[in-house]
């Protein structure tokens, strides 16, 4: 799949708001690929992909997740949130037949995982300091991956952890499994 089919695919599948933020998140994946020493069109290709179920039904999310690990997950009903991203991982892999490494990316881009590859940092990165996202939090670790992407990976990572916990929800252990092994890795 090319960069402009994936393009058209996500264009096809969301509403006006939710398309911007993807162009919004392809464009920083581009940017952020090298600083992070990943490929620039996988980083692309897995921006345009990383939230076409973004706006599915719980039935097709669950349908599509089928094969997936986290529909065995005991608390699979609070972590709705990474839902669409295990939906789109399973679709890009059984559909689109994309390489391991972007489903990968796709799957893991709202939780994080263990040992993060240069692509799975890519896209979390850039979905979290997109341009479209005006949130505080999102604008100092904007500012942060200016200088230094690796601090502002684990920035994003802490204030995702802080915001489940201000919350009360379920934080998913891939999380808090990408937290420690970014903190190692600096
Ligand atoms: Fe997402
Ligand atoms: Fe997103």
């Amino acid at each position: 799949m090319t960069i402009r089919e994936a393009d058209a695919l996500a264009r096809g599948r969301l509403s006006d708001r939710r398309y911007y933020h993807t162009q919004c998140v392809a464009k920083a994946a581009r940017e952020l690929a090298p600083r992070f020493g990943a490929d620039p069109d996988s980083a692309e290709l897995a921006g345009y992909l990383h939230d076409i179920f973004k706006e599915e039904s719980d039935d097709v999310l669950l349908k599509t997740m089928g094969a997936s690990d986290i529909i065995s997950d005991k608390d699979l009903a609070k972590k709705h949130a990474l839902w669409h991203a295990f939906a789109a991982a399973e679709y890009a892999a059984a559909k689109l037949g994309m390489p391991a490494e972007i489903c990968d990316a796709i799957r893991y881009h709202t939780s994080g995982r263990d040992g993060m590859t240069p692509l799975d940092k890519t896209l979390f990165l850039a979905d979290y300091i997109s341009e479209d996202r005006k949130y505080d939090d999102c604008v100092k670790v904007r500012k942060t991956a200016e200088e230094n992407v690796d601090k502002a990976l684990i920035e994003g990572l802490r204030y995702t952890i802080a915001e489940l916990l201000e919350r009360n929800a379920v934080i998913d252990t891939r999380t808090l499994d990408a937290y420690n092994s970014c903190v190692r890795e600096i």
